[in-house]
Parts: C-alpha cells; sequence; structure tokens
C-alpha cells in the first residue's frame, strides 16, 4: 500500500513509519516539524539523540534499501499545497498523527490553547475536506485518546466507541447508539472530542472511510525497526509539558530526582506500548470500514495503572524516592477505569505489559542518555487555572531552600 503518515517526525509517527516502511509499503512522510520547534520554544529537548528527518530516513534506506518519502508541509494552514500533495501521492491510507499532543502545553497560557486549537482542529478538516475535494479514497487512520472520555468512575466499562442508549419519544422507548459521551479535561483533550464529530460528520456525508484510535497514554522508547542503528532512535520526551507520566518516572529514577506524584496520585490511567501502538495501526489498516459504514473507533490500550502504583513500582525496582505535589491539573483526584479493548485483542494483538518492559527501559535509555537531561525542566508547572498556578510545585528538589539556608 502507499500510506501517507502524517506527524511521522513524532514519537509514535516515527516508529509506525519505520513499521509500516518494514513491512513492505510505500511510506510518504508529512510534518512541518513543529515538534521541533517547540523543542526550541520550551528550552528542551528529546532525552535521546535525534537526527534531522532527511537524516533518518537516510539512515533507513542505508539499513533496508527502502526509501521513506518527506514532505515539509503544514496542514493546518497550507490547504492548497495538501490538496496538491493528496493528487500527487493519491495514497490507499492516510494515518493522521500531526496534532498539538501535550495538555500541559494546550494549557500554559491563552496563546497555547488558540494554537492548540487551530492547530488541531484546522489540520483534522483540513485533511478531510481535502480528501473529499480530491475524491481519492483512502482509508483515514486517526490518533485519538483515551483521555476524550474524562476520569470520573462510572463503573462499566467505556465501549469502544460507541453507547446503546433508550430515549423515551411519545410512542415509547426507542434504542439508538450514539457516540459515547466525551468529557475532555484540557484545551488538547477538546480538541480529540471536536475531531470525532467532524470524523462522524464526513463519514456519514461523504462516505469517507475513517478509524480513530482512541489510544492510551504511549510508553517505552525503542521499536524493533528503532533499534536497528542508533541514529534510528525515537523521541523521548521528559519535561514537565511533554513527558508522559511513566517517562518521566523512569528519567526521574535515572537522575535521583524524586518521583513527582501530583495529588495522592489516585488518578488511574489507560497505557500501551509503542510497540503495540505500531502493531495496533497496522491491525487497523488492514480492517478498514467500508464507505458508508459509520467511524470505526478502537480503544488502543493494553493495561490501566493507578500513578502511585506506577510510582511505587518503579521505586522499587530503581530505589528513587517519590514525592507528593499539589496536582496542576484540575481533576479528580481518585478515578477507576476499565476499558473494553477487545476489538484489537481479536485481531491479534499480544500486549507487552509493563511488568516485562520496565527495567529495560530504565537501564537502556533512561541511565544510558541521563547526562542530556535538564533537571530544571522536570517539573510539571504548567496550571489548569489561575488558582491552581498559585500553589504549583516549582521545585521539587527542595533545591531553592537549601540555598538559602
Ligand atoms: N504520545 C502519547 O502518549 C499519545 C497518547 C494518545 C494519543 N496520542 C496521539 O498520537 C498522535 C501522535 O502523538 P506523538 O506522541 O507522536 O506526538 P508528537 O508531538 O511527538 O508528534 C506529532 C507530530 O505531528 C507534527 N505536526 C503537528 N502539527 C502539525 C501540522 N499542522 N502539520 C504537519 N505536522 C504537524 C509534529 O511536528 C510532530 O512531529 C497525536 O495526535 C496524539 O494526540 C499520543
Amino acid at each position: 500500500m502507499r500510506i501517507a503518515v502524517l506527524g511521522g517526525d513524532g514519537f509514535v509517527g516515527w516508529p509506525t513509519s519505520l513499521h509500516l516502511s518494514n513491512l513492505g509499503h510505500e511510506v510518504h512522510i508529512v510534518d512541518n516539524l513543529s515538534r521541533r520547534w517547540i523543542d526550541t520554544e520550551l528550552g528542551v529537548q528529546s532525552l535521546t539523540p535525534m537526527d534531522s528527518i532527511q537524516e533518518r530516513c537516510r539512515i533507513w534506506h542505508q539499513e533496508t534499501g527502502n526509501r521513506i518519502q518527506f514532505h515539509l508541509l503544514n496542514l493546518a494552514t497550507e490547504y492548497d499545497r495538501l490538496k496538491g500533495w493528496l493528487l500527487d501521492v493519491k495514497p490507499d491510507a492516510v494515518i493522521h498523527f500531526a496534532e498539538q499532543r501535550a495538555a500541559p502545553y494546550s494549557m500554559k497560557t491563552d496563546r497555547h490553547k488558540v494554537y492548540t486549537v487551530n492547530n488541531n482542529v484546522n489540520a483534522t478538516h483540513n485533511l478531510l475536506a481535502a480528501l473529499v475535494e480530491t475524491g481519492i479514497d483512502a482509508h483515514l487512520i486517526h490518533l485519538g485518546t483515551m483521555g476524550v472520555y474524562g476520569y470520573s468512575s462510572v463503573g462499566a466499562p467505556i465501549p469502544e466507541g460507541y453507547l446503546d442508549v433508550e430515549i423515551d419519544t411519545p410512542t415509547g422507548k426507542k434504542g439508538q447508539q450514539i457516540l459515547y459521551p466525551t468529557k475532555p479535561g484540557s484545551v488538547y483533550h477538546m480538541t480529540k472530542s471536536l475531531d470525532q464529530i467532524l470524523f462522524q460528520f464526513y463519514a456519514q456525508n461523504d462516505g469517507l472511510r475513517i478509524t480513530d484510535l482512541h489510544q492510551g497514554i504511549v510508553w517505552g522508547t525503542h521499536t524493533d525497526q528503532t533499534r536497528r542503528h542508533e541514529q534510528l532512535i525515537n523521541r523521548f520526551d521528559y519535561d514537565g509539558d511533554y513527558g508522559t507520566v511513566l517517562n518521566r518516572f523512569l528519567i526521574q529514577a535515572a537522575i535521583g530526582y524524586p518521583l513527582t506524584v501530583h495529588g495522592t496520585g489516585g488518578q488511574t490511567r489507560a497505557f500501551i506500548h509503542v510497540q503495540d501502538s505500531v502493531r495496533c495501526v497496522e491491525l487497523a489498516l488492514g480492517d478498514a470500514p467500508k464507505a458508508g459504514e459509520r467511524v470505526k473507533i478502537f480503544n488502543q490500550m493494553t493495561e490501566t495503572h493507578r500513578v502511585r502504583d506506577l510510582a511505587e513500582l518503579v521505586a522499587k525496582l530503581t530505589g528513587a524516592k517519590v514525592a507528593n505535589l499539589p496536582n496542576p491539573r484540575k481533576e479528580a483526584p481518585e478515578n477507576d477505569l476499565i476499558v473494553n479493548n477487545e476489538q484489537f485483542l481479536s485481531l491479534g494483538l499480544k500486549p507487552i505489559t509493563l511488568a516485562e518492559g520496565l527495567l529495560a527501559e530504565v537501564v537502556d535509555v533512561a541511565k544510558k542518555y541521563a547526562h542530556r537531561i535538564d533537571r530544571s525542566r522536570v517539573p510539571a508547572v504548567s496550571a489548569w487555572t489561575k488558582d491552581i498556578a498559585r500553589v504549583v510545585e516549582h521545585d521539587p528538589e527542595g533545591k531553592r531552600l537549601r540555598s538559602v539556608s
């Protein structure tokens, strides 16, 4: 298949591109490299040393003989170029990772909120409109998030996209299936909820074939393909805005930084290893909906964990200390989470569990590159409201106090 990977320079897009290229597909990456620019804005860098996307593609060709093409294009602002590009390449499938994906970044300031909404919603809508206009019948796979549902404790499993409801009508109760209600907890998650409505409309109105993958938090760094050469290494974000909870615990342990648990750590979250994430995209590619069918929605996660349990696990493995800090997010202090993920399991996914992969990550990645960590960028200080901003902990190590005394 000819596959376009939008956002293919990113944390999940890059290993997915390699995985699909390795399976023999013709892969075209589209990316505006905004994520690299945001690193510059925030004054941080990936824990792992990343080469330019052009160099990464060159090394992949050298190692495998397969070519991955790179196209520099902003999906959100360059509509006409996007249309022209689609007509040139005519992909059979489009995998859409190209959005601003950090909840804390989306909540930093009003400017970051506006950027996240403009970037994410326009990128998705431009793509949908361009697919209709060009008549390209590509299967569109989008990376959404489990986070769209918020984290209340209903006590029932979150189904894969749709909920059976009964509505009272004058002639009695009528059954209907509706999109499972979203309750986004950040501007970033709100954009993913809006994406769902765009997909519903374009599938029903224009017969676009769309799969929406509601992904859990991705952890880990390596996949079989990124391991093939040092310069194919994946990015690894550890900073307070882009670092995801488990990856942050791993680097904190590696540099003797306290494991920063927000609140009681009673938040339960869904997780998936990056190797399973790329495999899920492969499985979804082979299971496309037909034109006229509703959007196919998968819960792309393999296990759920409470944050304090994760911290304890990492502390036990490494001897790190745990620090409970005020939570910069506005969210329930404790929640349960039960998720139905039958569809991927029935397609043959064999999940990598946290217990199997964790120690290798600490040793092979976090410790190996620990010298590249800027400790001042580790705390998560982006607050959800002005009131919360007043109590956010900027100095979990207590360094400032020590220098005063
Ligand atoms: N990483 C996770 O834990 C996780 C969890 C759930 C869902 N997701 C979703 O998966 C997708 C990929 O996540 P990631 O962690 O790889 O993020 P990432 O930020 O590493 O990658 C996103 C890529 O998209 C590019 N991009 C952003 N806006 C663009 C635009 N307008 N035009 C062209 N390129 C653009 C960026 O430059 C970047 O390379 C995101 O949509 C994210 O919401 C990620």
